[in-house]
């Protein structure tokens, strides 16, 4: 992680700012641009930044991300574009500009934060679910053409973890019963998955590619 440079989108708080955090911590320089420098909702915000964007990236965590509720008669189509395009292709375009000047230096990690609904689901999760579950097919497609380059690519899954997401999704009675249908009784916290991505981002990593690995204290498994 020393001397590598990353770029960290939604460091400005929870997964994103832990992950950032921690990367710094190990020697890392650190891009995380604000919402306004980098709108992962709009190609046109994306373009620009990347067009302004002169440090060579290292390692791409693409963690921007948003979750509005609906059943499939509730969503409205640009709901589900804007979902689609902040968890989907957002992470795409910056992948597509990125990854090439990562091969020409013969190494670079990408990870995309997905989430346990890309895997199972919960109802008025279907653009959110529809989203993560392509971001994981982004993963693997971008592990396969990028492994002989010496990118790897996966995604790191979690599922409650203790932010404002969560807390804006699920009411307090609604957060007491997660927490007991988890089999290790608690949220989980940024910071551990910040470990998790700081593992799979790093030199330690050298084998593990086009992976989703879940992060959710057990909560899958039952
Ligand atoms: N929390 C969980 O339990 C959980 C579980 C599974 C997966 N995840 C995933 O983990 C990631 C981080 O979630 P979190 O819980 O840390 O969320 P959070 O606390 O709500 O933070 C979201 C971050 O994403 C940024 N963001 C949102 N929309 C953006 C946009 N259009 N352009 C640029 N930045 C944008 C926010 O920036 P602003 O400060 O400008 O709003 C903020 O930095 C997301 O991809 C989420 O889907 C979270």
């Amino acid at each position: 992680m020393k001397g590598r440079t990353a770029l960290v989108t939604g460091a400005s708080r929870g997964i994103g700012a832990a992950i950032a955090a921690k990367f710094r911590a190990e020697g890392a320089n650190v891009v995380g641009p604000a919402r306004a420098e980098l709108d992962l909702s709009s190609a046109a915000s994306i373009d620009a930044y990347l067009g302004k964007l002169s440090a060579p990236v290292d390692i791409l965590v693409n963690c921007a991300g948003m979750n509005r509720l609906g059943s499939s008669v509730e969503v409205a189509d640009g709901h589900f574009e804007e979902t689609l395009q902040v968890h989907l292709l957002g992470p795409f375009r910056l992948a597509r500009a990125l990854a090439p000047k990562m091969a020409s230096r013969r190494w670079g990690r990408i990870l995309n934060i997905s989430s346990v609904w890309s895997l199972v689901t919960r109802e008025r999760r279907v653009t959110y679910s529809s989203a993560k579950s392509a971001m994981n097919g982004l993963t693997r497609s971008l592990a396969v053409e990028y492994g002989p380059s010496g990118v790897l690519v996966n995604a790191l899954a979690p599922g409650y973890v203790d932010t404002e997401l969560t807390r804006k999704n699920n009411s307090a009675e609604e957060i007491a019963q997660i927490e007991k249908a988890i089999p290790l009784g608690r949220l989980g916290n940024p910071a551990e998955l910040a470990e998790a991505a700081s593992f799979l981002c790093s030199g330690r990593n050298g084998y593990i590619t086009g992976q989703v690995l879940v992060a959710d204290g057990g909560y899958t498994c039952r």
